[in-house]
């Protein structure tokens, strides 16, 4: 579904992949209803499509915990209120986190859970009966190249995104003679701040890296990568052509195309590379 004209919903339009989306968006003639749990991230997003789209469209900018549902029946409330309709949502907002299986507390998996996968399924359910009235509408839910393949010290961030997955397929189904499509996304690498987010919050465990090279692996991962911008395209690209699965980036075109083939050689190699 093209989203010239189309009311969209973005989650995590704060920063990185969503502010990306915000902005391709826009340009591409959405109107946008953006959320975050970050005000002023999204106050920039906000700034950003001004600067480049002159004219005046009624785009929102809404405070949101995505891992709350009563958030999510207030910002459906602030959306209808807003705007006319909703034509479709893209379930973005994510966090990561760095640890073992052995070093990571239980309430470390539900947090991740909470906002990764939780936040998905408030964010389909609470905006399904308003997607379901439209004659075209779509959801499109944010998994990874870790959805894909399991990767180590990240058990908790690739159970979520693996739930994702299962969880859009499921309502791929289940949605398949009704006018929503429903897509999974998978990024590969993508220059963002993910992983300082996760540094900052706190999310790691284990053996704590000296300062030097925490430092020198978030430049390293935000000088690399596809540009949030590309990422952006990729996406809007392939919830216009209506893909159930869309690979974002070179690395995810490769792991998926592997993890098919070579599932056990190339998981083992793509392991072997992290400390
Ligand atoms: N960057 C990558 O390499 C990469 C790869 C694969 C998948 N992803 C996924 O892409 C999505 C976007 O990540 P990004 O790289 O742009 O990261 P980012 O940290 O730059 O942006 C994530 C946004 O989500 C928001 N957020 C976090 N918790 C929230 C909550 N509870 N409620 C509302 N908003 C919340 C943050 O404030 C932030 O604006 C995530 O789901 C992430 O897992 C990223």
């Amino acid at each position: 579904m093209r989203v010239r004209n189309k009311t969209i919903v973005i989650t995590g339009a704060a920063s990185g992949i969503g502010r990306g989306l915000a902005l391709e968006a826009a340009t591409r003639g959405a109107v946008l209803a953006l959320a975050d749990l970050d005000r002023d991230g999204l106050d920039k997003t906000l700034q950003q499509i001004e600067a480049t789209q002159p004219q005046h469209v009624a785009h929102t900018r809404h405070s949101l915990d995505v891992s709350s549902l009563e958030n999510w029946r207030t910002f459906v409330r602030e959306v209808t209120s807003s705007h006319a309709h909703v034509d479709g949502i893209i379930n973005n907002a994510g966090i990561t986190f760095s640890g073992t299986v052995e070093d990571t507390d239980y309430d470390r998996f539900d947090a991740v859970m909470a906002v990764n996968f939780m936040g998905m399924v408030y964010g389909t359910k609470e905006f399904l009966p308003l997607l379901k009235q439209r004659p075209e509408a779509f959801i499109a839910n944010v998994s990874s190249v870790y959805g894909l393949y399991p990767m180590k010290k990240q058990a908790a961030y690739c159970a979520s995104k693996y739930a994702i997955r299962g969880f859009t397929g499921v309502l791929e189904q289940e949605l398949k003679s009704t006018s929503i499509t429903v897509s999974s996304i998978h990024p590969g690498h993508i220059a963002t701040k993910v992983v300082r987010n996760a540094v900052e919050a706190g999310n790691i465990s284990g053996e704590p890296l000296s300062k030097a090279h925490q430092d020198y692996i978030l430049d390293a991962f935000e000088a690399t990568g596809l540009p949030a911008s590309e990422a952006a395209k990729t996406i809007l690209d392939g919830i216009a052509e209506k893909r159930s699965k869309i690979l974002v980036g070179k690395d995810a075109r490769h792991a998926d195309w592997m993890t098919r083939f070579f599932t056990k050689r190339f998981i083992d190699r793509a392991n072997k590379k992290v400390l």
